[in-house]
C-alpha cells in the first residue's frame, strides 16, 4: 500500500492538468457510491457511517491512500499483477462466483476505433473468465454496449437503444437466467448516475479502465445489485490482454498503441471520459503486432485465394549499410525472417528492393549485398543506384560519397546476381503444372496469352482451344479472368512459358490439391 505523503503529492502533481477532473471523477464516484455497489474501500465506507466523527489525522492514517482510487495502479513490469486482479476474486466472491458458466455474451459497439478495440477487450476478459459469445441479440445473456459520448447524437443512440431494450428484458421467460445489460465505455464514465436512475433496467456500469472488473460486476448483478466501476486509472494500458477480434470475418485488426487523452481541445469530452493520455509498453505492442504477422502468414500458407508472394525490401546486405540507413534491423534479422517465411509458407515468392552505392557504402558492404541476393534467390527485384534526395536526413548529415560509375558498375553487379538467383529459383517449377490468373493477350505475340501464377510471376502460354472443367461444353477459349491449369516448360529470370492443359477454378483447383 502506498504511503498517504506518496498520494498527496501524486495528487499534487495532477492538479491543473486533465486528471484533476480525473480525481473530481473518482471522489464524485466515492461520494454517490453508498446507495450503488461501486468498487470502494470498505474501510471508507465505514468511516463514512461513523457521523465524521474522531481524530482527523488519525482516521486520515487508516483512510485509503491515492491508489485506492486507481485502478491497476502498478508499473508495466508489474502488469501481471493487474491481470491477477481479474484472477483473483475479494475474499467475499469465491473465483466460482465470477465464472460466466457459458452464460452468453452479446456486444455491441458504437462509436470510434478506440471502441472497437475496447469491445475486444472486454470481450478477451469475459472469455477467460467462461463467458461465450453470441452474434443474436434473442440468444444474449448479458447484453453489453459499448457507448460514445464524443457528441450528443452518440448518446442518444445509446438512450434509444435502451428504451427498445426494455422489451427484451420484459420479455425473458422467468425460466432462464436473468437478463443483464451493461453500459461499457465513455457514457458509462460521464453519465454513471444519470444512467442508473433514467435507466433501471441498466445492471452494470464499467468506465474505459475497468473492464477487468466486468466478471466481479457481473457477479454482483447475479445477486440483484446494481454496480459501477468507473474509476479511471493513470497506467491502465490493458497490455496483457489479447483483443480478441469480435467479428469473426473483420478483414482488419486494430493494434491500440495508447489510452486516453491529454489535449484538452476545448470542445472534445475524451480527456474526461478516457482520462489522462498512456502508451502501452512497446515489448507488449511488438508481441501482439508479431502475432498478427504470424496469423497473416498462416492465412496465406493456407489460403488459395491469396497470393503466396511477399516483398519483404531489403535495400542491403550489410548490417553497416543498413545502420546508416536508420532500416531498424541487421542483415541476420533480415536472413532470419526469410527464413522463417520460408518455412512458413513453402514455395512463398519472395521479392525485395536494392540501393546500389548508398552513401558511405565499401566495396566490402557490396559485396555482403550481393551474397545476399545469392543466398536468398528472389524472385522478384527492383534495383536501383542511390540518388540523393533534398530534405532527406541522408542530405542534410551524409556524403553522397560513392561516385556515379561505381554506383553503376555495383547497381550491375547486383543485377546479374539478382538474375541468377530469379533463374535458378523460376527453372525449379519447370515440369509443374500451375494455376494462372489470364490477364490478357502477350505484349510480345498475338497468338499467346499471360497471366501470373501464385507467386505473381508472369507466365506466358499459347492462346489455343481448352477443356473447360468447370463447364463440359466443348471448347473454349481463355478470357481475362479465368484460370488456367499450365504446364510449366521453360523459364528465364523474368517469366516462365507453358501450355494450356484447361480452363479450371479456384475451387476445383483447390480441391486436387
Ligand atoms: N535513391 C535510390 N533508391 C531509392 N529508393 C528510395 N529512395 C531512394 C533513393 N534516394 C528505392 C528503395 C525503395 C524504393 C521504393 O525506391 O529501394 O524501397
Amino acid at each position: 500500500m502506498q504511503p498517504l505523503k506518496y498520494a498527496l503529492k501524486t495528487s499534487q502533481t495532477l492538479r491543473q492538468s486533465p486528471s484533476s477532473s480525473v480525481i473530481w471523477q473518482i471522489l464524485r464516484t466515492y461520494r454517490t457510491s453508498n446507495h450503488l455497489n461501486t468498487k470502494v474501500n470498505p474501510e471508507l465506507e465505514k468511516h463514512q457511517d461513523d457521523g465524521v466523527q474522531g481524530d482527523f489525522s488519525s482516521r486520515l492514517a487508516a483512510g485509503p491512500t491515492f491508489q485506492h482510487f486507481l485502478r491497476s495502479a502498478s508499473t508495466p513490469q508489474e502488469k501481471s499483477d493487474s491481470s491477477a486482479a481479474v484472477e483473483d476474486p475479494p475474499p467475499y466472491l469465491t473465483t466460482e462466483a465470477l465464472v460466466g458458466r457459458g452464460r452468453k455474451v452479446y456486444l455491441e459497439t458504437y462509436g470510434c476505433q478506440m471502441n472497437v478495440n475496447d469491445a475486444e477487450i472486454a470481450w478477451s476478459i469475459l472469455q477467460k473468465n467462461g463467458y461465450l459469445r453470441t452474434n443474436s441479440l434473442h440468444e444474449a445473456d448479458v447484453i453489453l454496449l459499448v457507448t460514445c459520448s464524443i457528441r450528443e447524437k452518440a448518446e442518444q443512440a445509446i438512450w434509444n437503444r435502451l428504451k427498445r431494450l426494455k422489451s427484451v428484458k420484459a420479455r425473458r421467460l422467468k425460466s432462464q437466467v436473468p437478463l443483464r445489460i451493461g453500459i461499457l465505455g465513455c457514457m458509462a464514465e460521464r453519465l454513471k448516475e444519470e444512467i442508473l436512475q433514467r435507466e433501471k433496467l441498466v445492471d452494470i456500469i464499467a468506465g474505459p479502465d475497468a473492464y477487468r472488473d466486468l466478471p466481479r460486476l457481473l457477479t454482483l448483478a447475479d445477486s440483484g445489485q446494481r454496480s459501477a466501476n468507473v474509476l479511471l486509472s493513470l497506467e491502465e494500458t490493458y497490455a496483457d490482454i489479447m483483443p480478441v477480434q469480435t467479428s469473426p470475418n473483420a478483414t482488419s485488426a486494430f493494434v491500440s498503441i495508447m489510452r486516453g487523452c491529454d489535449n484538452m481541445c476545448s470542445y472534445c469530452i475524451v480527456p474526461f471520459t478516457r482520462g489522462r493520455e498512456r502508451s502501452r509498453p512497446i515489448a507488449s505492442i511488438l508481441e501482439e503486432v508479431k502475432k498478427l504477422s504470424e496469423q497473416v502468414l498462416q492465412l496465406i500458407q493456407e489460403r488459395n485465394n491469396i497470393c503466396k508472394q511477399i516483398h519483404l525490401p531489403a535495400q542491403s546486405g550489410s548490417s553497416r549499410v543498413l545502420e546508416i540507413m536508420r532500416r531498424g534491423y541487421t542483415r541476420e534479422a533480415y536472413l532470419d525472417l526469410i527464413y522463417h517465411i520460408r518455412e512458413s509458407i513453402p514455395g512463398v515468392s519472395l521479392s525485395s528492393d536494392f540501393i546500389a552505392g548508398f552513401c558511405g557504402e565499401t566495396e566490402e558492404d557490396h559485396l555482403q549485398t550481393l551474397s545476399l541476393l545469392q543466398e536468398v534467390r528472389y524472385n522478384v527485384g527492383f534495383l536501383f543506384a542511390y540518388s540523393m534526395r533534398q530534405k532527406t536526413r541522408a542530405y542534410h548529415r551524409l556524403q553522397d560519397d560513392v561516385p556515379e560509375e561505381v554506383k553503376q558498375r555495383r547497381l550491375a553487379e547486383l543485377i546479374t546476381a539478382f538474375r541468377q538467383g530469379a533463374a535458378e529459383a523460376n527453372m525449379a517449377v519447370v515440369g509443374h503444372k500451375q494455376l494462372v490468373l489470364v490477364e490478357g493477350p502477350s505484349k510480345r505475340s498475338t497468338t499467346e496469352l499471360y497471366g501470373r501464377n501464385d507467386g505473381n510471376i508472369k507466365v506466358i502460354f499459347p492462346d489455343i482451344e481448352m477443356e473447360d472443367v468447370t463447364s463440359p461444353r466443348g471448347l473454349i477459349r481463355a478470357q481475362p479472368g479465368d484460370y488456367v491449369l499450365v504446364k510449366i516448360t521453360s523459364s528465364n529470370s523474368q517469366s516462365l512459358k507453358g501450355v494450356a492443359l484447361c480452363r479450371t477454378s479456384l475451387q476445383e483447383y483447390s480441391s486436387h490439391c
